[in-house]
Order: C-alpha cells, then sequence, then structure tokens
C-alpha cells in the first residue's frame, strides 16, 4: 500500500477561472496548506474528454431535474420536459461551459489531498459555500440562476470527492508519465520522523 502522504487528488480550474485570472489566487491556497503538484495542464478540453468526466448516472439527473423543475416553478416560468431530461441538460451545459476555453488541470499530492482541497474549494453550490473557501470567497453563483438561464454553474473549479472517484479522473487527463514523482523540500518538515537533516 503507498504512504498515505501519496495520497492523490484531481483537480480543474474551469475557463471562468482562468478567465478572471484567478490562477495563482487558486494555486497559493493549495500551496500554502504543503500540498504538492505533481502534474498541470493548460489547454482546450474535447467535449468527449467532458463526457467521460462528467460520467453521472440516472438517479442523479432525476434529483437534479427535480430542483430544476422546482425553481422553474417557484420563478412562473414554463415546465417544458421531465424532470429527468433537465437533469441531464447539467451535462451537456457542463460540456459546452468545459469546453468554451482553456482549463487548468492538475493532479495534487499529500496526506488527506482528496478532504483537504474539497474542503479548500468548499461546496458545489457557489451560493451556499462557506466564507473562506475558494467558491465562497471569489464566486457568487447559485443553481437556480443556471438553471433559469439553462446554463452550467460557474463554480470556478472541480475537484474529485472521493480517491477512487480521483484515480478514475485523473487517467482521463493525464497519463501516468506526465505525474512526476519528486521530492519537495518542505515535505521533511510535514512527515519526517526525526528531523535530523536540519542542524549542521
Ligand atoms: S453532487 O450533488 O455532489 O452529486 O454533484 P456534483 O458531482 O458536485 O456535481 C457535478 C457537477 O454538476 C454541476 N451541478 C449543477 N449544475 C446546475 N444545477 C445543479 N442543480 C447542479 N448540481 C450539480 C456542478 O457544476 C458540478 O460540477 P463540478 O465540476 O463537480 O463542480
Amino acid at each position: 500500500m503507498a504512504h498515505p502522504s501519496k495520497e492523490r487528488t484531481f483537480v480543474i480550474l474551469k475557463p471562468d477561472a482562468i478567465q478572471r485570472n484567478f490562477i495563482g489566487e487558486i494555486i497559493s491556497r493549495f500551496e500554502k496548506t504543503g500540498l504538492k503538484i505533481t502534474a498541470m495542464r493548460l489547454l482546450v478540453p474535447k467535449a468527449e474528454q467532458c463526457w467521460t468526466h462528467y460520467n453521472k448516472d440516472e438517479a442523479w439527473f432525476l434529483k437534479k431535474g427535480e430542483g430544476i423543475v422546482k425553481a422553474r416553478q417557484e420563478n412562473n416560468m414554463p415546465v417544458e420536459k421531465e424532470a429527468i431530461e433537465y437533469g441531464r441538460d447539467i451535462i451537456g451545459q457542463l460540456v459546452t461551459f468545459m469546453t468554451s476555453g482553456p482549463v487548468l488541470a492538475m493532479v495534487i499530492e499529500g496526506n488527506q489531498a482528496v478532504g483537504i482541497v474539497t474542503k479548500l474549494v468548499g461546496g458545489t453550490e457557489p451560493l451556499t459555500s462557506d466564507i473562506g473557501t475558494i467558491r465562497g470567497d471569489l464566486t457568487l453563483d447559485s443553481y437556480d440562476l443556471a438553471g433559469i438561464d439553462g446554463r452550467a454553474v460557474r463554480n470556478l473549479i472541480h475537484c474529485s470527492d472521493k480517491p477512487e472517484e480521483a484515480e478514475r479522473e485523473i487517467k482521463i487527463w493525464f497519463t501516468e508519465e506526465e505525474i512526476i514523482s519528486y521530492r519537495s523540500i518542505s515535505e521533511q518538515m510535514l512527515y519526517d520522523v526525526n528531523l535530523d537533516g536540519i542542524l549542521e
């Protein structure tokens, strides 16, 4: 089994993060914790790659679609299709969004990398993400607004929510050869047992 300090997560800064010049702001929040970036690429994703990434099931479409139908009803907007169809549309809208311009894909490594990155990123919907998190501090969109206008929620960033999911997602965006295994000097302070390399 790999040492727990080698846990990996996948992060992608979406087109809104790049357009709003938040690359440095967001990456610095990850770096400050001691997490280590082991792969990074600026790219315009292919639609097929995004469909593979967002592999949601029927239960997810239904749950999300029901939320959209409720928002439309509350805003006196016509409900023109089944809830599940509105749920499916979310992924189509996300693919349109993700392929609209450059994104920055990354692999980030460290103890509890998945949980720590999730905590720093904040809840998926910016409206309810905690202050202090990337989404809570830097943006303001809501599911209702995105649903009413028929577009993807502009939430700046995606991160994996489980280690198994991270491994699945990493394979979609990087080959193993592109992920660099290296030692960072600060890791000694984070993980070393004896700290015997400091005093001369
Ligand atoms: S969940 O609720 O945890 O299962 O969903 P999640 O995996 O975070 O959501 C995947 C992406 O779908 C988008 N999303 C939505 N868009 C519009 N309206 C609604 N209700 C909605 N729910 C989820 C959201 O942008 C998620 O994208 P990522 O890239 O993961 O942030």
